[in-house]
């Protein structure tokens, strides 16, 4: 089966890749010069390409400190790229794991 990991050069893309994954497993990770995750075409593209198992999502905007005079390359890379990703994911049914962390949301869905 093949998995598609996004952000794959980072942090938790690194441990991810470098997981033993069962043999049956062929991973796939785009750097982001291959890949820009907030570019619908592209990421329509790469989904469209293969018969993916599923898709995993670690590329983030992960500079905290600079987020908020960088309000739109966060919301871009935070929120427009996920909802790129489950868009095309869902159209293919194809499962979706976004990475996130629990400053953006701590797993209650009324966020209380
Ligand atoms: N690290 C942790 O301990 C930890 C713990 C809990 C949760 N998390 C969550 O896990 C996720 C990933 O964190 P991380 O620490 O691995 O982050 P990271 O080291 O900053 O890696 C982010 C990755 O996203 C890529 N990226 C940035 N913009 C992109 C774009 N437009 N298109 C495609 N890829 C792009 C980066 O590529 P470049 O290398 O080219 O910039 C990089 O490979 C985040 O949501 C974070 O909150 C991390």
């Amino acid at each position: 089966m093949e998995i598609l990991i996004l952000g794959g050069g980072g942090q938790v893309g690194t441990e991810l890749k470098a997981y033993p994954w069962p043999e049956t497993v062929s991973l796939h990770a785009p750097d982001r010069a291959s890949l820009d995750i907030t570019d619908e075409a592209a990421v329509a593209r790469i989904i469209a390409a293969r018969d993916w198992a599923a898709v995993i999502n670690a590329a983030a905007y992960t500079a905290v400190d600079k987020a908020e005079s960088e309000v739109a390359a966060a919301w871009r890379l935070n929120a427009l790229a996920p909802a790129i990703l489950a868009a095309a994911t869902h159209a293919k049914a194809i499962p979706l794991v976004h990475v996130s962390t629990d400053y953006v949301f701590d797993g209650s869905s009324s966020g209380a």
